[in-house]
């Protein structure tokens, strides 16, 4: 079969495709045939050698996938071959086979095509583990969502208001802000960084934002945590603008806040059922029509160099999805 490989950390355009042999399932794994992935900001960090978690090389990166059971080892007893599935993973998504443990693998419904549930996995359980696990998120509440017109961010500003909170989109232009308007925020404005604090209070009438889930960093992240309210949590997800600010305790001390990390992949290795609980509950509101994925574009196997810089450039409008192409 082939799989994307990673010999050398660099850029996606050094990533090429390799044969390699087919995956043969052992006790409690399935070997998934992948109708697509789905490519995600770290996948650039993966590649990049720039992130938290490395394997050995050559390996193939890529965090999520969809697609059919094909063949399952012995003891296992919830799938069967043939099911429409997806699963998270730390890496090997962007293959044509992808051997699993059972345990991170969920049934998905027919409401949803592979390409789309390729690109529902990683960022739906970053945002629902960053709002309800991490900040414990109240119906009611002023939630605001940063990088609203990335991955995580459209995920999150639809889950929080499907979660009952009032929801506020921190965009870089007007398109996305529209775009988040459309799914759902109360609110959308345009980043700049002079006004942040004192916008978000307006807007909040003077009350301040009780929960964030931040993904941008930097000067950002200083001001959100100066526009927060008493008893305020931020959650760190990422820092997409490159810099990590520090925090200053007196900020904190002052109005009760809590800053907290996110590592969503923690949860899919150290609580697999719940990670799996978690997935279905969102897969549910998708079927409900209370959640949607933009797909922006799907690229071949073979592009995913391509896929990979066309993130890292910015200006997608919702997903990349990578499908293998089969002869
Ligand atoms: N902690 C976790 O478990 C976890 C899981 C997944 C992702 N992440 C992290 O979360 C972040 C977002 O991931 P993603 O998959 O949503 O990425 P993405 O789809 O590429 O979205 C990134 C967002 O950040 C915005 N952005 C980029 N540079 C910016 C800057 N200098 N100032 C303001 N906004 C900026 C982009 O704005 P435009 O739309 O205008 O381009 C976009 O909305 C990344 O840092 C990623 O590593 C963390």
């Amino acid at each position: 079969m082939r799989a994307v490989q990673v010999t050398e950390f660099g850029p996606p355009s050094g990533l090429t495709v390799a044969e390699v042999p087919d995956p043969e399932p052992g006790p409690g794994e399935v070997v998934v045939e992948v109708a697509a992935a789905g490519v995600n900001f770290p996948d650039i960090l993966v590649v990049e050698g720039t992130y938290q978690n490395l394997p050995e090389r050559p390996f193939s990166p890529g965090k999520e996938a969809a697609g059919t059971v094909v063949a399952v080892g012995e003891g296992v007893e919830r799938l069967t071959v043939g099911q429409r599935v997806l699963t998270l993973v730390e890496y090997g998504a962007f293959t044509e086979r992808l051997l699993v443990p059972e345990e991170l693998v969920v049934e998905i419904p027919d409401a949803i095509s592979f390409e789309e549930a390729a690109a529902f996995g990683l960022v739906y359980s970053t945002a629902h583990f960053g709002l309800v696990r991490r900040a414990r998120l109240r119906a009611g509440e002023w939630v605001l969502v940063t990088g609203a017109g990335g991955g995580v961010g459209s995920a999150g500003v639809q889950l929080a208001k499907a979660l009952g909170a009032r929801v506020i989109a921190l965009a870089r232009d007007e398109e996305r802000a529209e775009l988040a308007r459309a799914q759902g925020a109360d609110v959308a404005l345009i980043s700049d960084v002079t006004t942040l604090r004192d916008d978000l209070l307006r807007v909040t009438d003077g009350h301040g934002v009780d929960v964030t889930l931040e993904m941008v960093g930097g000067d950002v992240f200083s001001q959100i945590v100066r526009a927060t309210a008493w008893e305020g949590r931020v959650v760190i997800v990422g820092f997409a603008a490159g810099t990590q600010n520090p925090i200053k305790p007196g900020h904190l001390l002052v109005k009760n806040i809590a800053v907290l990390g996110l590592q969503s992949s923690d949860y899919r290795d150290r609580t697999p059922a719940l990670m799996r609980s978690t997935m279905e509950e969102m897969l549910q509101l998708y079927v409900e029509g209370r959640l949607t994925i933009p797909v922006d574009a799907v690229f071949p196997l073979s592009k995913t160099g391509d896929a990979l810089q066309a993130v890292k450039d910015g200006g997608i409008k919702g997903k990349l999805v990578i499908v293998p192409e089969r002869s």
